[in-house]
């Protein structure tokens, strides 16, 4: 608690008390969704006090405080995975900071596999809900101050805001894919048995992120929308590859950067 009450109070006295109103964090390939913001601060994330430092390729690691068509939002340009060594408690440490900057809504994107054989690569799909394959965050002694010992899970990603994303595509002829996201520990992509076990299971797509982030805003109260671009699909015959991974994801990025700012424009 006392190492998120330092980073908050640095965040606060380095941007002057901004105070964003939605936090979204970019997933691996999708960093170029920062272009949409009018900066206002970009602080990099070893200048934050007990910050952990994002080690994977094709992630930067700063926050991005500034405006989308006048709204108040902060991105996360790079987070933290369980596979890369951290703590649970470091990957969600970020998610913990922003909440108690105040924001009111929270953004989550990541480049994932295809597990629904109807998905094609270069696909947007909007998480409707998750499975959760990695660790829990919330594993430990209970922080009261931030939420219950037992979250309810239910609506864990807004129907609300999942409606506005559905209106808005729509007028704007982006097509969308609906689907359960598996978060799993990664680092190693998924074995053919594997992706046969979480299209079994209900599983839509599958990728090494997002959950606990999202888990840990749940647990605060905040109104999370989350989606996927689809990459790679893994029951086809095609190896799973960090770089291609990284070139689909940042094609999709620009129709999911579109839908991104609409959105957050009708918050
Ligand atoms: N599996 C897990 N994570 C991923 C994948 C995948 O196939 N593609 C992109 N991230």
């Amino acid at each position: 608690m006392d190492k998120i009450l330092t980073a908050v109070d640095y965040l606060r006295s380095a941007t002057s008390d901004f105070q964003p109103e939605v936090a979204v964090i970019l997933g691996t390939g999708l960093g170029d969704f920062a272009d949409n913001i009018t900066p206002y601060k970009v602080i990099e994330y070893s200048d934050i006090p007990n910050m952990p430092v994002s080690t994977v390729e094709g992630h930067k690691g700063r926050l991005i405080f500034g405006t989308i068509e006048g709204r108040r939002v902060v991105a996360m340009q790079g987070r933290f995975h369980y596979y890369e060594g951290y703590t649970m408690q470091q990957v969600t440490f970020p998610v913990r900071v922003l909440s108690l900057l105040g924001i009111k809504y929270l953004f989550v994107s990541n480049a994932a596999g295809g597990v629904n054989t109807s998905f094609c690569v270069g696909d947007l799909m909007v998480i409707t809900d998750h499975i959760n394959l990695l660790p829990n965050p919330l594993i430990g002694k209970n922080l009261d101050k931030f939420g219950p010992r037992f979250p309810d899970m239910h609506d864990c990603y807004s129907s609300a805001v999942r409606a506005k994303a559905t209106a808005i595509a729509e007028r704007e002829n982006i097509k969308l894919q609906y689907g359960v996201y598996v978060g799993t520990t990664g680092p190693t992509f998924e074995t053919q048995a594997e992706y046969r076990y979480f299209k079994a299971i209900g599983g839509d797509a599958v990728g090494m992120s997002t959950v606990p982030e999202v888990i840990v805003a749940r647990h605060m109260g905040i109104p999370v929308f989350g989606m996927s671009v689809i990459t790679n699909c893994g029951l086809s015959d095609v190896k799973g590859d960090h770089e291609d991974v990284q070139a689909q994801g940042r094609k999709a990025g620009l129709r999911m950067g579109r839908l991104f700012v609409e959105l957050i424009k009708t918050l």
